[in-house]
């Protein structure tokens, strides 16, 4: 039996059954191209869900982890101090709004701790009507039970109800709607810059705009979800940045450690004030060689030139993928790497043709491809793809 045969045999015997796997197995990869076990090659513009920023065998991240475990401390937990986690949290408080960060493992768990940082406030401040959470049709912000709550979606949320009270939801990118919903009980306002799995919405300066003035106005805590869309991934350091407003939190995670679990939670000392020792916590939080790959990864973004080529190729990704000539094509839409096409016909046919192609796609929302590759792809790559891809939407309508 082939490597690949057995792999997806066992799979289909001792995994739980949560995701639909392709039909190939992925042994090694190299920049912006991942390899299956029979060495066919597929250009990455998954990049493990907005995860592998740097792609994929970035030396400095490799050291990074290599000279933090010949160190012997793969863990420690939370109830020891490290270097690596203070240098890390030091460097992003520098580079962002926030006074204080708290490391998790997880988007979700960043997005879960938010909340309870929220809770936390309106608690010390004795406003126990406070225990509104605010999000916006379309919104991910993750599969533990409090994300949830606020992931306002019945595939997601129906078969696993009650959900967590208190979750509200507005209409994204409305401002009417946002009035309406946000008033003195609400505790939370969350919001990503760039609705990644609803199918890359991006929302407009004046939204992010009056839902700080609203959560000023009404005492809420503003949370901006950059776990998807943040780290550079718009061509700006923060999705958020264009609005000119900043939030009480922002939550990241995905790309923030090279492809290793983390999450974090970047906040004001006014928040990080309501939180006591005791209050929150997690075994594996700020675990050393997560911090060291992160501190690379981060100076990377930051290094000069990185956020330019970021929105080049991002600008070009755009411009590119408007000049297909599709009926399928309904809207072209994004920011730097983080692009999405809206179609008229189901994502799954396109992503399996990817596939034959030598492409990794993922669709998101009910009908959009989206494009959240390694910032590190290139032009060449924009190329191969909107060849590639041409061909698979001429097929359609040939009815291959
Ligand atoms: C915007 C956003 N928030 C939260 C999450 C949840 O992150 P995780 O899958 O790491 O729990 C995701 C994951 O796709 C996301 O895109």
């Amino acid at each position: 039996m082939s490597i690949t045969a057995e792999v997806i045999k066992k799979d289909q015997q001792y995994s739980v059954p949560v995701a639909g796997r392709p039909d190939f197995v992925l042994a090694r990869g190299e920049g912006v191209t991942v390899y299956d076990a029979d060495d066919k090659a597929y250009t990455d513009w998954v990049a493990g869900i907005a995860v592998n920023a740097l792609g994929y065998g970035d030396k400095e991240v490799m050291e990074a982890v290599g000279k933090q475990m010949n160190t012997g401390l793969i863990h420690v937990s939370g109830l020891y101090h490290t270097q690596a986690m203070v240098e890390l949290a030091e460097l992003l408080c520098t580079i962002s709004f926030a006074d204080k960060v708290y490391f998790c493992n997880s988007g979700a768990e960043a997005n879960e701790g938010a909340l309870k940082f929220a809770r936390k406030l309106a608690y010390v401040n004795e406003k126990p009507n406070k225990t509104k959470m605010v999000s916006f049709t379309e919104a991910f912000h993750g599969r533990t039970m409090g994300a949830l709550a606020i992931t306002p979606k019945d595939k997601y949320q129906t078969p696993f109800k009650p959900m967590v009270p208190g979750a509200v939801v507005g209409e994204f990118n409305n401002i009417e709607s946002a009035k309406q919903v946000i008033d003195a009980d609400t505790v939370a306002v969350i919001v990503e810059p760039i609705q990644g799995e609803g199918g890359i919405n991006v929302a407009t300066a004046e939204f992010l705009q009056a839902l700080r003035q609203l959560c000023d106005e009404h005492e809420a805590v503003l949370i901006f979800d950059e776990i998807q869309c943040g780290l550079g991934r718009t061509g700006e350091l923060w999705a958020h940045s264009f609005a000119g407003v900043s939030p009480d939190i922002m939550t990241l995670a995905k790309p923030l450690a090279g492809g290793l679990p983390i999450g974090a939670i970047l906040t004001t000392d006014e928040v990080a004030g309501a939180m006591s020792p005791g209050d929150h916590g997690s075994t594996f939080s700020g675990g050393a060689v997560v911090m060291c790959a992160a501190e690379v990864v981060v100076k990377r973004v930051l290094s000069p030139g990185f956020l330019a080529h970021v929105k080049d190729v991002g600008d070009y990704l755009l411009e590119r993928l408007s000049e297909i000539n599709s009926p399928h094509i309904k809207d072209v839409r994004g920011r730097g790497l983080i692009a999405g096409i809206e179609l008229d016909v189901a994502p799954a046919g396109i992503v399996q043709a990817g596939y034959e192609q030598g492409l990794l796609l993922v669709s998101s929302g009910t009908n959009v491809i989206r494009f959240v590759p390694p910032l590190i792809v290139e032009k060449s790559h924009v190329d191969e793809l909107i060849d590639k891809l041409t061909l698979i939407l001429e097929g359609i309508d040939a009815g291959d």
